[in-house]
């Protein structure tokens, strides 16, 4: 989970990282008090969650109060590479000598984290990173012996920071480092890192990259994510602990197992495009044991998408084997009846694989006039995509 600037900026002063005072307002009008409490003058940021908002224009100083206000007004509901911006954080002002760039992030390739550092960091460090590789330095650090003060020294050195920072930026190296383990980051970035006239260094934009697969111990990032962005459909999935993405076809999707649900995409969209080319509508794992309760759980969802005009539930047999995934199809369908949501639309089912049989048998007795079963993969995409084209 990418967070808003504020967020990291949060972050960055929860573990000590020295950032400037900063609030997030989504009024223009509310910029006149900010910018009063914070001194009379500050910097007005879009916040979006995409790079290069300096260059379209989302980041401006403001000399006054009704400056900012100006600022506000022209910053609040510009797009930013297909962003709207909702909000804007209003930042103290530093003078800025010098610009520099620090991360560290999950080095995939490498299975190992990573830290990268620059002297020429500022909105050109894409720039520096494509043409002049050696400016950037790249240290990778063990993840269980972390950012030591030698590791610190190591990176700065590397960076060849000018040496009367070092010791400032080995606590400030350390301490976003605290930022990114404590707090299950996949990235934590800093640029500009800058440095004011006086020698004072200073994070003065931040980016942040959250570990979703930590949430279960970061009770408190919940709170972090952009609700009003999500899509309803995810949201709804997500609380009820569903695999669920949403996609922009007509064909609803339900599978077991990630993989299967991927080639199922795939077959659908190949089906599709002698059908209107109608796409799948959606991602929609539910896993092994997929009882009565999840599979009405995704069939709610999906059957909630308006997009949806047909739904393929593609299911391979396993552990949990076809007779209880059928088991789970009628429960779900009379579950969704008794709560007033009855099928609409039809829905192609491919059972395959431990117990095929008896699934399909129970499919087959169970008579509902929605359901239609086909044998093969590619023959019930083939389905699902005519019914959706025909719709
Ligand atoms: N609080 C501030 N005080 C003084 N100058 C600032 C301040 N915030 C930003 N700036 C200046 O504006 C430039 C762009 O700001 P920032 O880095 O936050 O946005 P950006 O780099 O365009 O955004 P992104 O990181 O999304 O690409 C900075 O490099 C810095 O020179
Ligand atoms: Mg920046």
């Amino acid at each position: 989970m990418d967070l808003f600037e504020y967020q990291a900026r949060d972050l960055f002063a929860k573990h000590g990282v020295p950032v400037l005072s900063g609030e997030v307002i989504d009024t223009p009008e509310a910029a006149r008090e900010v910018t009063e409490r914070l001194g009379g003058r500050v910097v007005v940021k879009a916040q979006v969650k995409t790079g290069g908002r300096g260059k379209a224009g989302g980041v401006k100083l403001a000399d006054s109060p009704d400056d900012a206000v100006e600022k506000a007004t022209a910053i609040l509901g510009m797009e930013i590479k297909g962003h709207t911006v909702h909000k804007v954080m209003l930042a103290q002002t530093a003078d800025i000598a010098e610009e520099y760039y620090v991360s560290f992030l999950l080095d995939r390739a490498n299975r190992t984290f990573l830290a990268m550092a620059s002297v020429e960091g500022g909105m050109e460090i894409e720039e520096v990173a494509a043409t002049k590789p050696e400016a950037l330095a790249k240290v990778p650090v063990d993840a269980n012996e972390g950012v030591t003060d030698a590791k610190a020294r190591e990176i700065v050195e590397a960076a060849k920071f000018p040496a009367e920072l070092h010791d400032q930026l080995v606590e400030i190296l350390k301490s976003l480092w605290t930022v990114f383990i404590k707090e299950d980051a996949l990235l934590v970035e800093v640029n500009p890192l800058a440095k004011t006239p006086e020698g004072k260094v200073l994070a003065i934009d931040g980016k942040v990259s959250l570990d979703a697969n930590a949430a279960f111990r970061q009770p408190e990032h919940d709170a972090l994510e952009d609700k009003a962005a999500a899509n309803p459909l995810e949201a709804a999935a997500k609380a009820k602990g569903l695999n669920y993405v949403k996609l922009d076809g007509e064909v609803g999707i339900i599978g077991n197992g990630a993989g299967l649900v991927m080639s199922t995409l795939d077959v659908v969209a190949y089906a599709g495009e002698k059908h209107g080319n109608v796409k799948p509508a959606n991602f929609l794992d539910i896993g092994g044991g997929a009882s009565a309760e999840v599979m009405a759980n995704g069939l709610e969802i999906i059957l909630g998408d308006p997009d949806v005009r047909a739904v393929f539930v593609n299911v391979f047999g396993g552990i949990t084997a076809c007779d209880a995934v059928a088991n789970g199809i009628v429960q779900a369908l009379e579950l969704l009846k008794s709560k007033g949501e009855d099928v609409t639309k039809p829905l192609v089912v491919r059972l395959d694989g431990n117990n095929a049989e008896l699934g399909r048998k129970i499919l087959t007795d169970a008579n509902h006039p929605l359901v239609e079963q086909v044998d093969t993969m590619d023959g019930a995409a083939e389905r699902a995509a005519e019914l959706a084209a025909a719709k």
